[in-house]
């Protein structure tokens, strides 16, 4: 049995979405067996770190942080430690040795047995690292969200994709797509909730099923989950171009709840680079990808992740991605220097450009989208769009920030009651990154 001494939980999550809706499940957990979550780490008996090992930077900041715990577990004697997620998968034992203060190690595959691993934890009196199941499926549902209107639902686990730069396969384990009837059942009962948006996740959505029996194809599992009612809003990430088809396109122009957003990592512009990539696709396949969004899906907001640096990228490889993204027109790009992940088959390739030149790429990339950005932007100024509310901005306590359909973010005075519904907006100024704008109506 868990001792009932430690029962107030922080949890604090590095990475990507599926590190965020883990998080979000390991809280369910802990929430539904008598824990209460705080968000001041000193006020807590048990303090989880969910981590990220997908770019050095993102392992940087944990280390830096997991240090700064064992001031307050001398503090507090009583307090327990836990490290889960993809860099406690890779690193596992090795976490214990580097830093004594920690108590529990789990993997990615591990985290649906925290109750019992802190259980163990307490009877053996010493630290325990666990990581050996390499890939997860839970179907705790789960009801500790950021946002109660929104909610994550899992469709695939894994990656078989295995880009020469990546560390995720290694972390994650192979993809495993959970059976069509129970993402079904999962939607409908958020629904009932009055979850009003979805967002499927999955390393590569667009593969979802190849590994079942029957092969249902993603297209199939959209036009499904497009019939159940109380969900207003269907998205998924992330597209993968190699398996992106217009059969998606096809069930996203049929229908008005699956949003107009595509997020599709190009990586590089260059044919060579793509191949040493190893991401099984050319910069014209991207580029025919774009034709069809932009002539059967007419204002889709397309976006995507970009990289610079990676190894052998000469100047002519980056100005094949500078020319693919003027012609893209991207909404949003997330830029990446790249960063050598021990264990990945890049880890041995040279990196022939000098951080100098690479990081020079870098602000020449960001430059540009940028550009792109605000342009494409302020072609939506004097337009309305529908915006669910999310709440008061961060930066400024009395202006609400929502997003369209189209996932661009849009900042307005208005009042708290809009909190968590749809309301519509007149754009009236652009940036690179989000929108401004008036409520004209509500709803
Ligand atoms: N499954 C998704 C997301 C993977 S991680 C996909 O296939 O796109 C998110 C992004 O991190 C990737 O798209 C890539 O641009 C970036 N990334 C992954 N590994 C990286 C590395 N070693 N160095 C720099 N960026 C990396
Ligand atoms: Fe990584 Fe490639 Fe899989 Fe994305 S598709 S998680 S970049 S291996
Ligand atoms: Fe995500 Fe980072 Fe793991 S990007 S899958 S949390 S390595």
């Amino acid at each position: 049995m868990i001792n009932k001494g430690y029962k107030t939980f922080y949890i604090k999550t590095f990475g990507c979405q599926m590190n965020l809706h883990d998080s979000e499940k390991i809280s369910t957990i802990l929430s539904l067996s008598g824990f209460t979550r705080t968000n001041r780490p000193s006020h807590a008996d048990l303090i989880i770190y969910n981590t990220c090992c997908v770019r050095e930077n993102a392992e940087n900041k944990f280390y830096g942080q997991v240090q700064t715990l064992k001031m307050l577990k001398e503090s507090r004697p009583g307090l327990k430690i836990a490290i889960g997620g993809c860099l406690a998968q890779s690193e596992g034992e090795r976490i214990l040795s580097k830093f004594d203060h920690v108590d529990l190690v789990f993997g990615t595959g591990n985290y649906m047995d925290i109750l019992s691993l802190l259980s163990e934890v307490e009877h053996l009196g010493q630290g325990l690292a666990k990581t050996d199941v390499s890939s997860a499926q839970s179907d705790v549902l789960a009801t500790d969200r950021e946002n109660q209107k929104k909610s994550w639902v899992t469709i695939s686990t894994g990656c078989n994709n295995f880009c020469t730069y990546c560390i995720v396969p290694y972390v994650r384990g192979p993809e495993i797509s959970r059976p069509m009837d129970e993402i079904i059942s999962e939607v409908k009962r958020l629904a009932e909730e009055g979850v009003l948006e979805i967002t499927l996740l999955g390393q590569n959505v667009n593969s979802y099923g190849s590994d079942l029996y029957d092969g249902p194809r993603f297209h199939e599992l959209l036009e499904r989950l497009d019939v159940i009612s109380g969900i207003r809003r269907i998205r998924f990430t992330t597209s993968h171009p190699k398996d992106f088809d217009d059969h998606i396109i096809k069930a996203m122009s049929g229908s008005k709840k699956i949003c107009k957003h595509i997020h599709l990592p190009l990586q590089s512009g260059s044919d060579r680079i793509l191949m040493m990539m190893g991401r099984r696709y050319l910069r014209g396949d991207y580029l025919k990808i774009i034709e069809s969004i932009n002539s059967n899906l007419p204002g889709c907001n397309i976006t995507t992740d970009i990289m610079v640096g990676f190894p052998g990228e000469g100047e002519d490889d980056f100005l094949e991605t500078l020319e693919l993204v003027e012609r893209a027109r991207f909404g949003n790009a997330f830029t990446f220097i790249y960063s050598p992940r021990k264990g990945t088959k890049a880890f041995d390739m040279e990196v022939n450009s000098t951080d100098e030149v690479v990081l020079d790429r870098f602000n020449r990339l960001l430059n540009l989208q940028n550009d792109m950005g605000l342009q494409l932007n302020e072609m939506m100024v004097g337009d309305s769009f529908e915006v669910l509310v999310d709440g008061f901005s961060k930066k400024d306590g009395a202006i609400l920030t929502g997003r369209t359909a189209c996932n661009r973010v849009v900042n307005f005075p208005g009042p708290s009651d809009l909190i968590n519904q749809f309301t519509r907006v007149k754009i009236e100024e652009a940036r690179s990154w989000s929108l401004k704008g008036r409520v004209i109506e509500t709803r």
